[in-house]
């Protein structure tokens, strides 16, 4: 596995992810159906983007977490001849022993035939790879934990092909910070607000989220150590940056981007490198 030094500066407000008792108990929650769920559309979404793509397609998902057990229908293309590559890149290095846990079964093992785990932090990897590298980056619920997304958003337009696209999904664009999901309760500065309110936000905020025990449950109480900090960033922020940076953008719910019909709402962030 590659690992780079530079934790410290990257691993402000991720305590959590270096906690080995409660990066395990945040991977096992997880496993519920809405992750899996949300995984599934995302995956979705990257078929529609690389249907035109040839094999093989390089590819890295950006603040992987612990859960290759996702994206059946890339890493079954990514398996197929000629073989593609996945960077799964995480700055906690528990999160990567975590990521290769789910993965030690019969079901999904072969995926370490694609697969490199690489720890360092999101932008510190994409600085060191060789310019128009990628054909696809992946941030499932990771976009957000970025300060300086304009920084992300001039590497992808290095680090991405002619022809490459970012897929992830986002949590809020709405700047309305609500108290509590089904996972979390947000506060505001350092601070709960009640449940019936909501504060704005500009972008870069940043606010803080503590999730709960059982997932669904405020009531069963707070998963001990487990809070981040994440930043907010407008869809206006979204595509001037897209704009500056000569990127084509796609921004909204995935039903409208794969003219569905039924399911979850999901909001999905595509970036596609045309020139
Ligand atoms: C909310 S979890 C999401 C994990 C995974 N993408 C998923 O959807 O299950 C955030 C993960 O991103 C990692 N992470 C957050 N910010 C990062 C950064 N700047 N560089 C590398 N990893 C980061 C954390 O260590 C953690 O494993």
């Amino acid at each position: 596995m590659e690992k780079e030094p530079n934790h410290k500066k990257v691993s402000v407000g991720l305590d959590m992810y270096f906690n080995h008792s409660v990066a395990e108990k945040f991977a096992e929650l997880e496993q519920n159906e809405k992750n899996f769920r949300v995984a599934e559309i995302v995956d979705d979404v990257i078929m529609s983007e690389i249907k035109d793509m040839k094999n093989p397609i390089f590819s890295a998902e950006l603040g992987g977490g612990a859960h290759p057990d996702r994206y059946d229908k890339l890493f079954e293309q990514l398996l197929s001849e000629p073989r593609g590559h996945m960077d799964w890149v995480d700055v906690a290095p528990y999160m990567l022993e975590l990521a290769k846990k789910y993965i030690d079964n019969e079901k999904y093992k072969e995926r370490l035939n694609v697969i490199k785990f690489v720890e360092n932090g999101i932008l510190e990897y994409l600085e060191k790879l060789p310019a128009e590298k990628l054909d696809l980056a992946i941030m499932k619920y990771t976009v957000d934990h970025i300060a300086d997304l304009d920084r992300l958003f001039a590497l992808m337009s290095q680090k991405l092909k002619t022809g490459g696209k970012l897929v992830a999904s986002l949590g809020v664009l709405d700047p309305q910070l609500k108290s509590i999901s089904t996972n979390a309760r947000f506060l505001y500065n350092g601070q709960e607000f009640p449940e019936d309110t909501v504060k704005m936000l500009k972008d870069g905020d940043s606010f803080t989220v503590k999730f709960f025990n059982v997932s669904g449950d405020p009531k069963a109480g707070y998963l001990k150590g487990a809070e981040t900090v994440k930043y907010y960033h407008s869809e206006e922020k979204l595509r001037e940056l897209a704009k500056k940076y000569n990127l084509d953008i796609s921004v909204g719910d995935w039903k409208e981007m794969l003219e569905k019909r039924g399911g979850i709402d999901q909001l999905i962030l595509v970036l596609r490198k045309t020139v």
